[in-house]
């Protein structure tokens, strides 16, 4: 189900059609917590992802998505408003809208990292982390820019085996 709230010359949409991916990855892979990030990723984390579009007219201005199980919990990511369209509370209502979103209910937690924007995010509930020693990470900061995948296990021989057989039968075609 797709929804659509009006402020007005601004609309904000979940329709996945009116999501421009090529806007939303022009602006994540220029971002301090994306950069590189290539399309076909932002193409696929926005179709599992519950997308938020700001438009004005058909032009996408502003974006957020919420990783969820649409249950207990939501992970709130990529939130950006385009620079000239900042300062009038396009983001605060973004972040309205989400909270108020039907299927983002009554989640035991939500968490979202930010390096700068905080009191936006204040503004609707969140604070620091109460209890820091319980969270932990996986973090690969330069997951975009490894251009290979599985490139990093065969450089440390994790794949070797299978090079070598590839390579004997490519002898042995060739006996
Ligand atoms: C952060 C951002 C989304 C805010 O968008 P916006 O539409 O200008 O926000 P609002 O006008 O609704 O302002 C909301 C609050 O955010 C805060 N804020 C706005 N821009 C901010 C910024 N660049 N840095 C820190 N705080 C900021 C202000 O405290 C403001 O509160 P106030 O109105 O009480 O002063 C926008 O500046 C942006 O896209 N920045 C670059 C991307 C980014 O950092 N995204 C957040 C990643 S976690």
């Amino acid at each position: 189900m797709t929804s659509e709230w009006r402020r007005g010359e601004f609309t904000l949409t979940t329709d996945p059609a009116r999501i421009d991916v090529d806007a939303v990855h022009a602006f994540l892979t220029r971002s301090y917590w994306a950069e590189g990030i290539p399309r076909d990723v932002v193409a696929r984390s926005l179709e599992n992802s519950l997308c938020f579009a700001l438009l004005h007219g058909e032009r996408l201005v502003g974006f957020a998505r919420v990783i969820t199980d649409r249950a207990t919990f939501g992970y709130l990511g990529d939130v950006y408003v385009l620079d000239e369209y900042r300062g009038r509370g396009l983001a605060t209502w973004m972040m309205e809208v989400v909270h108020a979103h039907p299927e983002l209910q009554g989640f035991r937690r939500w968490v979202l990292l930010t390096r700068d924007a905080h009191a936006l995010y204040r503004k609707t509930g969140f604070s620091a982390l109460a209890a820091p020693d319980r969270y932990m990470e996986r973090h690969t900061p330069n997951a975009y820019k490894t251009k290979t995948p599985g490139a990093g296990k065969a450089r440390r021989g994790i794949l070797r085996p299978l090079d070598r057989d590839q390579r004997m039968s490519g002898a042995r075609t060739m006996a």
